[in-house]
Parts: C-alpha cells; structure tokens; sequence
C-alpha cells in the first residue's frame, strides 16, 4: 500500500540556499522504500554536494561530470526513461526558465526532456524574481504542460526580506510526491469520505463537552485511502494534525455541523468511514454570554444530538454510490456485543470495534487494537498495532466491499 515503495524518484537540485532541505526530502524518500537518483547542476553543487545526497540515498548523486565523462553510455536518457517522477527541489529561477523553454544545458535538464513521468517542481527563489512577469509565464507554461507546481511559499527570504519565494516546506514536498505516486491505485475515482475528531458541544462561547478522541485514526485512514488511489473528503474537529496531502478538509465543530457536512458531501461518495467520536448529548442551551460563577451549583440540561449514521442508514437509498459504510465502537465492556448491536441498528457494512480499556491502545494512543465486524456474523480479529497499520487494513476491508457490490 506504501506508494513510495520501490518508486524510482529523480531528485533535482538547483541553485538555491534551499538545496540543504533536499537531503531531508531525499532522506525521507529512501526511509520510506523509493530509490531516490539525485542530480545536482553546477548551481545546486554550490548549496549541498553530492556526498550529502549520496549519504543520505545510499546511491550514486550524479552532476554534470556524469554526462562527459560517466561509466554510463547515455546518463541523461537512463535517468530520464526510469524515472517514475522526477522532481526538482529546490527549482531556481533560472532552471524553471530551462525547462520551459527545452534547454538541455545541464545532465537534470536533459533528463527532464528525455523523461516520460510526472514533474513536480518546488520554486525557490527571491520574491521579486518570483513575481517577475518572465518567471510568472514560465511557470503558467510548465502548469500547461501538467508539470505539477508546489509553492513557493511564504516567509523570510536569503535576501533578508519577507515575501513570497520560500521553496514548501519538506514535508509538503514529500506529501505532494506520495499523492502524485499514488494516483493510479486500486481505488482511482473512487470517492472516500471519513470524519475524524470528538465533536464539541458548546455550553457557552468559552467552555464546550467534548470528549478524549485524538483523530489520528481518521486522519490515518484518510492517508491509506488516498494511498490506494481514492478522492478523500476528511470532515474533521481536529485542528492540531497535518492534513494528509491531497486531501479535501472540512472543519466542523458540533455533531449538528458534522451531520450538515457529511449530507453536503454525500453525493457521489463510495465509501463513508464514520470514525468521528460524535458526542451523544449536547447542553439543551448554548448561553450567548459566558456563564459567571456565583457560589452555586451549575445544572446543564443535555438533550441528545442527532445519531449520524442512524440518519445515514435511513436515507441511504438517496445515494446510489454509496456501497459502504463504516462505523466505529469504541467500548469499555461487552466489546463484541455492543459493537454488533451497533453494525445492525445502523444497517453498517462493517464496525471497527476496539477496546479502550487497553492501557495502548484506543483515544490518544498511536496504537489500536481492534476486531471488524461484518453483517454476515463473520469477524476479523487483530492484535494491537499502530493506528496507520490498522488504517491499511480497513482499507483492504472497504476495496473488497466496493469490489462485491
Ligand atoms: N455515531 C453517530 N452519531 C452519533 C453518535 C455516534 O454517527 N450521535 C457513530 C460514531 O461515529 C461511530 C458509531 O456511531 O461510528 C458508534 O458510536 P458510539 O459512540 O460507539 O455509539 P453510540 O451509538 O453513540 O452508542 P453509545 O454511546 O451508547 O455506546
């Protein structure tokens, strides 16, 4: 499932102070499984040398020696024809002007002409050279060709000045290479809608009911299901957790909004994946003010908030598309009992039961334990793992369901 494993990766350096960050990118891709060929101009060489990358890839980084005077017959079209992408982190304002205009002055830039994978180009460069009309139609030129432009972003400047320039951040980079390698998956035009996060109640403008869910497991599913190719729709509370790249995300707070998003994004969706900790009761009043004390007791009244996938099951069949739903039981007692009665009042596809009695695993934990359960009676029960493995798995789950259906 692991889009990067064994995905030979062209890394591109060009003249930018930017080209130390692609020892990062470089770095992260090899620890993920992809075979990263770097290739340095004469300007990157200047930033970050080929031993770095070579350390850091465990494989040869080329420059333009390579092309004169390398062991290899023909460098440029090897790296170009067996590339699956080709990146160029950082990309210099002079490089972008190459590229778009076919120059092949460089080993990198003729391995870009002769390649036949995707490009993604990271900008790196002075704000007021970003924004020159020259560099501006180059880049709408290459964004015509579908070269894929990350960034740049902003920030501080080498020049000491602030503005807009700065090459995205490694992390972007890396999430924006996994989505490109992932695009042909198993689940391609399949749309994956999940909800991740406690909902929150308000009592008044400052104090809310929430509960202990971390989110980390809907944001992992949201991950492996853009892994396997699929269009995801995260709806979430969370506002602390990076947004797995390529992801659509719709931030909600109460289980009213939840509700609202899902039946606004329902449309035309596969597979909804209901991991969201949707508070049961709500304060029957959200005060205006924030409540004083006064020496007194405080009741809330609660009233119960909407059950979500009750309301899905009943207007299910409005969505023809929709061929699985998935819920989620987070129990402290009587695991597998509740959690069926639950797949079968809500007319559920499959329940992820776990217990969160388990000191690991469960809310806050990076690990879960849990069993699937299906319609049919049949159960899969699995040992504690991290939520990312456990995501994989519900994923495997959802395909074959969409498969049969
Ligand atoms: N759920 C929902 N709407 C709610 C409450 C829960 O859609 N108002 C969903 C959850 O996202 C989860 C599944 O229903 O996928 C089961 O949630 P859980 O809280 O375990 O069960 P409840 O039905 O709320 O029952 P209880 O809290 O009494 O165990």
């Amino acid at each position: 499932m692991n889009p990067l494993k064994d995905k030979k990766i062209l890394l591109g350096i060009t003249g930018s102070i930017a080209a130390y960050k692609a020892a990062e990118i470089a770095s992260s891709l090899t620890k993920s499984g992809a075979i990263v060929n770097a290739v340095l101009t004469p300007g990157g060489e200047k930033f970050i040398t080929p031993l770095t990358l070579h350390s850091v890839t465990g494989r040869h980084a080329s420059v333009d020696k390579d092309l004169w005077e390398g062991e290899q017959h023909v460098t440029h079209i090897e790296l170009g024809h067996n590339s699956d992408l080709i990146v160029i982190a950082p990309a210099s304002a002079d490089f972008i002007a190459k590229i778009t205009h076919g120059f092949g002055d460089s080993l990198l830039a003729l391995a870009v002409l002769a390649g036949h994978c995707p490009v993604l180009v990271a900008p790196a460069m002075d704000g007021d050279m970003y924004l020159n009309q020259a560099t501006q139609e180059n880049i709408a030129q290459l964004m015509k060709r579908n070269f894929q432009i990350i960034g740049p972003a902003s920030g501080h400047l080498a020049s000491g000045l602030v503005g807009v320039g700065r090459m995205s951040d490694p992390q972007e980079i890396l999430g924006a290479i996994r989505y490109t390698l992932s695009r042909g998956g198993i689940l391609k035009n399949k749309k994956i809608l999940v909800t991740a996060g406690g909902t929150q109640e308000a009592i008044d403008p400052v104090r809310i009911i929430s509960n202990r869910s971390s989110g980390k497991q809907g944001y992992a599913i949201a991950q492996a299901a853009l892994d396997l190719g699929a269009d995801v729709t995260l709806i979430t509370t969370v506002t602390t957790l990076p947004i797995p790249y390529g992801c659509k995300v719709v931030y909600v707070k109460s289980a009213k909004e939840m509700q609202n998003a899902i039946f606004e994004n329902l449309t035309d969706i596969n597979a909804l994946i209901m991991c969201a900790a949707v508070a049961d009761f709500r304060p029957e009043v959200s005060e205006k003010e924030k409540i004083k004390k006064d020496g007194s007791e405080l009741l809330l009244r609660l009233e119960p908030t909407e059950d979500i996938l009750l309301e899905v099951a009943k207007r299910r069949y409005e969505y023809t598309k929709l061929n699985a739903v998935i819920g989620f039981a987070a129990e402290s007692e009587n695991l597998i009992k509740n959690a069926e009665s639950k797949l079968n009042k809500k007319k559920l596809d499959m329940i992820v039961a776990n217990d969160i009695s388990g000191k690991e695993s469960g809310f806050e934990s990076d690990k879960n334990q849990a069993c699937f359960l299906f319609p049919d009676g049949s159960k899969r029960d699995l040992p504690l793992m991290g939520k990312d493995q456990l995501a994989e798995l519900i994923m495997e789950e959802i395909n074959k369901i969409i498969i049969k259906q």
